[in-house]
């Protein structure tokens, strides 16, 4: 049974000494709830010291990156190679984020070849997709989403597929306060599914974990949640905030 998965991504924010305190504070209000998976994406300076946290204080909260470079190692200024972060116990990277892509110009092509190293690495890609609000004005969302997929997937294997994360996250709702309809987001990621069936099998589709993300809330993960496609949240600003964050990684209780 899969279980649902509260990503927390915090982007460009906390110092290493916020994070731990973070953390920390999170964990005793996640403590008993084994009924979801929750993971925190801190920057690359703080998992060091987030990855001692969580060992030391027993904690059930997996660590995530927020990006890494496909390189195993070498003359690659700037960058995270996988072994850097699977050697830091990190078990899921987030992959082609749309900052990513819009900021920093991030492909299809190399987004596919992130995947490709975080799997041969162990660890879990997150893949996120989604379209700009004049892609959904202009009706190509769903076009949009399968291209990302398409090239993502494209030549892994079906075992691998049905253990990987992939996050719909409409652009024009992250970090705006606009989410989509939990039918809008139910749409797209029902149609993720479909996509990957036809890719990799009905195997692959069922096992995928399928997320939402832009603007996630306490008062919106329970109708996004209750969308049969829907399996968790790619969380931004909300969980930067103890008390959003746990609402939210507690939306079953
Ligand atoms: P948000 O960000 O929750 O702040 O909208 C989501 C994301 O970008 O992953």
């Amino acid at each position: 049974m899969k279980k649902p998965l509260m990503a927390g991504n915090w982007k460009m924010n906390k110092l290493h000494t916020e994070a731990k305190d973070l953390v920390e504070q999170l964990w005793p209000q996640l403590a008993d709830n084994e009924g979801v998976e929750v993971v925190v994406c801190p920057p690359f300076t703080a998992l060091a010291t987030v990855a001692g946290s969580i060992d030391a204080g027993g904690m059930r909260i997996g660590l995530g990156a927020q990006n890494l470079y496909f390189a195993e190692s070498g003359a690659y200024t700037g960058e995270i190679s996988p072994p850097m972060l699977a050697a830091l116990d990190v078990k899921y990277v987030i992959i082609g984020h749309s900052e990513r892509r819009t900021i920093f110009a991030e492909s299809d092509e190399l987004a596919a070849r992130k995947v490709r190293a975080a799997l041969d690495h162990g660890m879990t890609p997150i893949l996120c997709c989604g379209e700009s609000l004049e892609e959904r004005e202009q009706g190509v969302t769903a076009k949009k989403v399968e291209r990302q997929i398409r090239a993502g997937l494209e030549g892994m294997a079906a075992e691998e597929v049905a253990g990987m994360v992939v996050a719909y996250e409409p652009i024009w709702a992250i970090g705006t306060g606009k989410t989509a309809t939990p039918e809008d987001a139910q749409e797209v990621c029902g149609h993720i599914r479909t996509l990957v069936a036809e890719m990799h099998g009905a195997e692959a589709a069922a096992g995928l974990r399928i997320l939402y993300g832009g603007s996630v809330k306490p008062d919106n993960i329970r109708e996004l949640m209750a969308m049969p496609d829907v399996e968790g949240g790619l969380v931004g600003g909300a969980s930067l905030q103890v008390d959003d964050w746990v609402a939210i990684c507690n939306f079953n209780l």
